[in-house]
This record gives C-alpha cells, structure tokens and sequence, in this order.
C-alpha cells in the first residue's frame, strides 16, 4: 500500500527506484531537479564566470532564505544562510554578550554534540554553561528545563526535536518562560523543519537553526538562522563579514551601514553550489506543506511502532504521537552490524547510541517500504548472518 497521493512524488527522487530510503532524518533523497539545478550552476560558472555574482548570486542567500521561510513560518528576509547548523548557533550566539549576573547558557543533554561543545566553548567568553540532564527515557522533562531558567539566563538554546528519539519538546513552555525572564532563545529546528508543523513566528523566537540536509532534500552545505525581524535593526553580531553590509564593494573598513534583512546576520562568501542544490527540495516541500507530510509521517511511524511491538523489538520512541516526530528508534542485539547490513542490502537506515537503529520515513515512502525495514531487521536479527560489518569508516 502506498501513502495516499503522495506517491506521486516519487519519480522525483531516483534513488527510491533503486533502494529503500529511510533515513531522512539525516540526509533527505536528493530530487531529480537538483542535479539539473546543479548543472546549471555549472553552466553560469562556465559561461558567465564572475557576472554569476551580480545576475544571481550575491541575492541567493536571501532567495534560498525566502522559500525557508515559508516552511518555518517566518517572513520573507528573515532567514540567512549559513554552511551548518554550529555556524548558525554561532552567529546567534554572538549577539550576546555576558552580562553581569546575567551570563549562562541554558541547553540540555539530548541536543546535538556539536552544539553542546559550542555552548561550553563560550565559557572562554565569560559564559557558564548549564546542561539539562536527560530522563532515563532519554528524553528531557520540561520541568527541569523550567527550573533551570531564571535572572541568571542569558540564553536558552535547545533541540525542537530530539536527534536520538525524534522526541518533541514542549517548545512552548520553555521559550515562554525564557522570554519571562529576558534570556534570548536559540531553537534548533534540524530535526523539526519539513517533517513536523513549524511557527517560529508563533513561537516568538529571538533566533531559529536549522538546515536543509535533511527533511529538507537539500544537501550539506545550507543550514539557516532565523532572526526576529525586529531584531536584526538592532543585532550586533560579533561573528560578522562583509556580506552584512549595505555596500560590501565600496570595501570600507570603517563603521559602515548594515543591511536591514537577514544577510545582516551573514559574514563571508556564501556556498553557493549548495543554494542550487536547495532549491527543489524546498519547493517539493511547499508544495506538499508540512500539514500533509506530517499526516502521512504519523502514519508510517505507527506503523513502525506496532510492527517494534509485533516483534519484540523494543524503542526509544514515545508512545504517545503528539510528542514524537519523524523517527523511530529501534534497538535489537547488534544494532550497528544489523543497520550496517540492512545497508549492504540497500535498506537505508543509519545506527545511532544508545538507541539503536534510526528510521526516518518521509513523503515519498510507502507503506510496504515500512513494512520491508521491519521484515529485513527481522530477519537479519533472526540469523545474525551480517554484511559489510567489515567496514572501517567512522560513520554509522
Ligand atoms: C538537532 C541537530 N542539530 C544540529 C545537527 C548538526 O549540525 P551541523 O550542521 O553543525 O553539523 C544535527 C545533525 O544531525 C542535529 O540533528
């Protein structure tokens, strides 16, 4: 069976036809357009090398920005662009200065590495860092995120959806109640943006990150910032460039006017390649709506979550829909060399500690590709008979 009518979206990922693709929690497909896309980049290089900069180029942070937006209801010419998600906390986090009393990071134990050494880097800058335990669940209890902001924070930055167990958090509590006490919010929507409904505009974020990577079908090379529109009249971001002024080729070194919109938030030369590589997957996106994506995404993850129960297996993943987003963690004995061998037979998932084996259903699975991934786990658990378990590489 296939997911409704969405299946027609499927032609325009190529490599649906030669694999179960489940994993887009941590690389969407690449659409069919963006190698065309991609060409044309090319095509500009080629043939009008250096002018690609004043047809298209300088613009393309704002215009790849701009479809952004749409997806993480902000309004156009608040989203900049960035190379990664720890670039973009960055930028964010350079806005803020310790001040007296008012100087910690609030972040939790389940956010993302990456960030989590950033956050503690800024102890460097006279920063201290408070880092939320998870529940045994692995999950992080709203409560204890509540407890740990008050008069002290400066910052509140953290996961909208966990990376491990796709578990949602309670988004709103937590910047209601750093707004409360004035600390500036930093919400990483990685894991979020395209796979579950996102209003950053709502939420009342000072700042938004995220990327297009993943849900996104995007590629490496675009995460995003958000910032509130109001703020970048008055944002002072150490982490700065001559992207983020007015008029970049009169090549001042003085104190110089800044651009208005989001590219005040950038620094140097973008990444353009990747812009192109955006595009369609952005476009694919908004054409479905995450409302649509996220109905045929509930649907696929419960399934997965009766077929943990109808095998014994057992999952990080909660119960209850509301809270979970677009994966299912599955755990069963070996789990890396069972997720390394349902790879060698091109059944794409990836393997991650301590919860196990990540599936990332998107809007151009199907039903039956659901029901394969639990067959193949089945029965690659049943015989323990793994391939490509030989593997050296440092990625899982
Ligand atoms: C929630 C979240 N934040 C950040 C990252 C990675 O950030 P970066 O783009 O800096 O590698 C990931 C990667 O999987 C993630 O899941």
């Amino acid at each position: 069976m296939v997911i409704s009518e969405l299946a027609k979206w499927r032609d325009e990922f190529p490599i649906l036809s030669r694999s179960v693709y489940m994993i887009s929690n941590s690389l969407g497909a690449m659409p069919r357009q963006a190698a065309r896309d991609l060409a044309e980049y090319a095509d500009v290089w080629a043939t009008r090398g250096v002018r690609g900069w004043e047809e298209r180029w300088w613009e393309m942070p704002t215009e790849v920005g701009n479809k952004i937006a749409r997806v993480i209801g902000a309004p156009a010419g608040a989203v900049s662009m960035h190379e990664n998600v720890t670039t973009a906390h960055m930028v964010a986090l350079s806005c803020v200065r310790p001040a007296g009393a008012r100087k910690r990071i609030v972040c939790t134990a389940m956010d993302f590495p990456s960030m989590v050494h950033l956050y503690r880097a800024q102890e460097a800058a006279g920063f201290e860092l408070c880092v939320v335990p998870a529940d045994d669940d692995l999950t992080v209890s709203t409560d204890r995120v509540l407890e740990a902001i008050d008069e002290s924070t400066a910052v509140v930055a953290f996961s909208h959806v966990l990376f491990r167990t796709s578990y949602i958090m309670d988004a709103a509590a937590i910047i209601q109640r750093a707004r409360e006490v004035g600390a500036t919010v930093i919400l990483d929507t990685y894991q979020s943006a395209g796979i579950i409904p996102v209003d950053v505009a709502a939420l009342g974020v000072d700042f938004a990150v995220g990327g297009c990577l993943k849900w996104l079908c995007g590629g490496p090379g675009n995460a995003f910032l958000y910032t509130r529109p109001d703020l970048l009249a008055v944002a002072r971001p150490a982490f700065t460039g001559w992207l983020a002024h007015e008029h970049p080729f009169d090549f001042e070194i003085g104190d110089v006017p800044m651009r208005r919109d989001a590219m005040h938030m950038m620094n140097g030369t973008p990444s353009i390649p990747a812009y192109y590589a955006a595009l369609a997957g952005l476009d694919i996106v908004d054409a479905i709506g995450v409302d649509r994506i996220r109905d045929a995404s509930t649907r696929m993850t419960a399934r997965l979550l009766a077929l943990v129960d109808h095998y014994g297996f057992t999952s990080a993943a909660a119960r209850d829909p509301a809270r979970l987003a677009g994966t299912v963690a599955v755990n069963v004995p070996d789990a890396l060399l069972v997720s390394r061998t349902l790879k060698a037979r091109d059944v794409i998932v990836d393997y991650r500690p301590p919860v196990g084996i990540r599936i990332s259903p998107h809007f151009y699975n199907t039903m039956d590709e659901v029901d394969r991934v639990m067959a193949e786990i089945a029965s690659v658990t049943a015989t323990r008979t793994y391939v490509g378990a030989d593997g050296t590489s440092l990625v899982t």
